[in-house]
């Protein structure tokens, strides 16, 4: 088992630093230094970022080995610098930034293959390691937003997804109320807010197959919806005013025809794909506007983990085994999300898909702790975002990689926040005609 970790570290620390070295040798030195948004770091931030965050926990912290760079500590501290003001701090240079981050994962590497991997909680199943493969991993989508947000002709290429989705589908499922387990002690690399493990009784629920897509989205934007405050939660009403936002980020209508980026690209918006770039107010209001709501956190991980036949909450939605590409559309793999209603592999208990990958799904609870939570291994991972200011997405987009995203995987971010690969499903609570009673078949 602690041997399995071992590998499993060693393929995700791999995986990561791959996907790591694509997103930054495809540009030239100008665009790693340059800041393309206000809202994200230089690329070679980020770059220096993975390598000194692995030096102070694998090599100092576990590996027990002296500071390779002690003096840039403080020019990588994600809370020391905002990123606005990232550019115009002393940053290692390309060519520099590389070497350390390769100096780093040698060393690594070293001490993988000789620490004893029980003993300490932070070592223990691996941990600190997966941890740290989950860190690259997550940088590896905030530099896949860098890109997304650089103007200028395509750097990355990818196939296209697999499917065209299944029309067949019905809109929705009920999902029966009663409890089921929420959260997990038992998954190794669990980050601090997945646990711990514990009971959630919710009421009956319908929730859609598949995340909105951009042709019902548009449906919305036709009718008026950007328009109409009583779709829309008073602060996300005024943020459309003083930013003029008439359409998802990166949307533009032109002759008639709505088009959008993507990587560089202009091409015509898909009605079939999930969509993308929209801020939790605008999927909030979607959801009234249509007569439903977002799902709670609580009802997006019961959807997606409860098997009912077994009375258990599985890993992911299609069981315990790890992703592989017939289950989920993840790691950057393609650069966009497939058509609503792919992946049948991958579909939940319930028969919800998509649930994993595509994209982020917006849910409409704040960011808050478990009962029991317990900072680890830092208080400035969760702990500091705990509150009503982050709403909590779930489930990950074609972004993420495989290691940082499961059915417990919890993300954050303000409802503000469109250059995200953010999108959502919709839910209403089930008419009482619909619940079946209590303990009779149905
Ligand atoms: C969990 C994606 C919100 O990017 O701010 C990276 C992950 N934490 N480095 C973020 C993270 C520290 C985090 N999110
Ligand atoms: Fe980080």
């Amino acid at each position: 088992m602690t041997e399995d970790l071992r590998l499993r570290a060693l393929e995700a620390l791999i995986a990561a630093r791959a996907r790591t070295e694509t997103l930054t040798d495809c540009v030239d030195d100008h665009e790693l230094t340059a800041q393309h948004s206000p809202l994200m770091s230089p690329l070679v931030w980020d770059l220096a970022h993975i390598g000194n965050q692995e030096e102070q926990w694998l090599l100092r912290t576990v590996g027990g080995r002296a500071a390779l760079r002690p003096e840039i500590d403080s020019v990588y501290d994600a809370f020391e610098h905002p990123r606005a003001a990232r550019p115009s701090l002393p940053l290692l240079a390309p060519a520099e930034a590389r070497g350390y981050a390769s100096d780093v994962r040698g060393r690594v590497l070293d001490i993988l293959d000789t620490t004893a991997l029980e003993g300490d909680p932070l070592v223990d199943a691996a941990f600190a390691f997966g941890m740290i493969a989950q860190h690259e991993q997550q940088h590896d989508e905030t530099m896949l937003i860098t890109h997304q947000l650089r103007g200028g002709p395509a750097a990355l290429t990818a196939p296209e997804p697999p499917g065209d989705g299944d029309r067949d589908l019905p809109a929705d499922v009920l999902v029966p109320g009663g409890p089921f387990t929420m959260g997990t002690s038992a998954e190794p690399w669990a980050l601090d807010n997945e646990r711990p493990a514990h009971q959630r009784t919710l009421a009956a629920f319908r929730i859609d197959t598949t995340p909105v897509t951009c042709g019902a989205y548009l449906a919305f934007i036709e009718d008026g919806g950007y328009r109409d405050p009583r779709w829309w939660a008073p602060e996300g009403f005024e943020q459309l005013t003083q930013h003029a936002i008439t359409a998802p980020l990166f949307w533009r209508r032109e002759g008639g025809q709505w088009l959008r980026r993507r990587f560089g690209v202009t091409e015509p918006v898909p009605a079939d794909e999930p969509v993308l770039h929209v801020s939790w107010y605008e999927a909030d209001a979607y959801a009234r506007w249509a007569g439903r709501r977002l799902p709670t956190e609580a009802e997006w991980e019961k959807a997606a983990r409860h098997d009912p036949a077994a009375d258990r909450s599985r890993r992911f939605p299609w069981g315990d085994a790890d992703p592989t590409p017939v289950h989920a559309n993840l790691g950057q793999r393609h650069l966009r999300p497939a058509a609503a209603g792919s992946y049948p592999d991958g579909e939940s208990a319930y028969g919800v898909r998509q649930l994993i990958g595509d994209v982020w799904e917006w849910t409409s609870s704040d960011f808050l702790p478990y009962p029991g939570f317990v900072a680890f291994p830092y208080r400035e991972y969760s702990e500091v975002f705990f509150g009503p200011a982050h709403k909590v997405l779930r489930g990950g987009s074609f972004g993420v990689g495989t290691v940082a995203v499961r059915g417990t995987f919890r993300n954050w971010d303000l409802p503000v926040r469109r250059q995200i690969f953010a999108g959502f499903r919709t839910a209403r609570d089930a008419a009482p005609q619909e619940v079946p009673p209590r303990g009779g078949a149905a």
